[in-house]
């Protein structure tokens, strides 16, 4: 049997609106979830436990479980007893923006971390303030050093979210499942998923790579 270009023309409009979709809510998770990870990476390093250890436990929960997992919780639990009736949507981004807020919190952790005590302690004695040992020293040479693993973070939500087809979000999966339903064929759908998301993953990553080099 001959590959069927003609059924992947077909359906490419729908795969692209699918696409379209994808990088949506990635976009606006990674961004939800930089906001909400910024608030749990400061309470997870913060000096009271009572901060401390629920950032911890939320981070550990949703490090710890599937997102295949979260997002059914999400669906079916979480925004029912929120909004009153299912609504996919805000499942997906929900879901997926509590999931890589747990991941964004531990990537400003590690790149707070990452600035040597030496240079808080000179500052701190050459007469700044906390605040401003945070503004000047620290954040400036931090943020430089989180730019690649938020690059990753969004490349892993891009393919991730090819998870939310289980709630029948209308992503690129989704098409790709509509397709292989209506032709019962594998390789036109799925392969045709696939190159679609290799091409966003791999410009990201490539966009990623110039975007350091030129930073440094
Ligand atoms: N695939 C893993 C899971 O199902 C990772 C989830 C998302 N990872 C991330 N960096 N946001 O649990």
């Amino acid at each position: 049997q001959e590959f069927r270009f003609d059924i992947i023309l077909y359906y490419l409009p729908m795969l692209l609106q699918g696409t379209l979709l994808t990088i949506g809510i990635s976009i606006l998770s990674i961004i939800l979830g930089s906001v909400l990870g910024l608030i749990v990476g400061f309470g997870r390093m913060s000096a009271h436990a009572y901060f401390r250890l629920p950032a911890a436990c939320y981070i550990n929960f949703f490090r710890g479980t599937p997102l295949l997992v979260q997002i059914l919780i999400v669906h079916f639990g979480v925004v029912p007893a929120l909004v009153g009736h299912t609504d996919v949507m805000i499942a997906a981004v929900l879901s997926m923006t509590l999931n890589s807020a747990a991941y964004t919190a531990e990537i400003f952790r590690a790149g707070i971390q990452s600035v040597e005590k030496g240079q808080t302690e000179a500052s701190l004695s050459l007469g700044m303030t906390h605040r401003q040992t945070m503004r000047y020293i620290i954040l400036p040479q931090a943020i430089k050093r989180m730019v690649p693993a938020f690059g990753n973070e969004f490349i892993v939500l891009i393919k991730d979210s090819s998870l939310l087809t289980v709630i029948a979000a209308k992503e690129l999966m989704y098409y790709a499942n509509v397709m292989r339903g209506q032709y019962m064929r594998i390789w036109e759908p799925y392969l045709t998923a696939a190159i679609i998301y290799l091409i966003l993953t791999y410009s990201l990553s490539k966009l990623l790579n110039w975007w350091e080099r030129r930073m440094n």
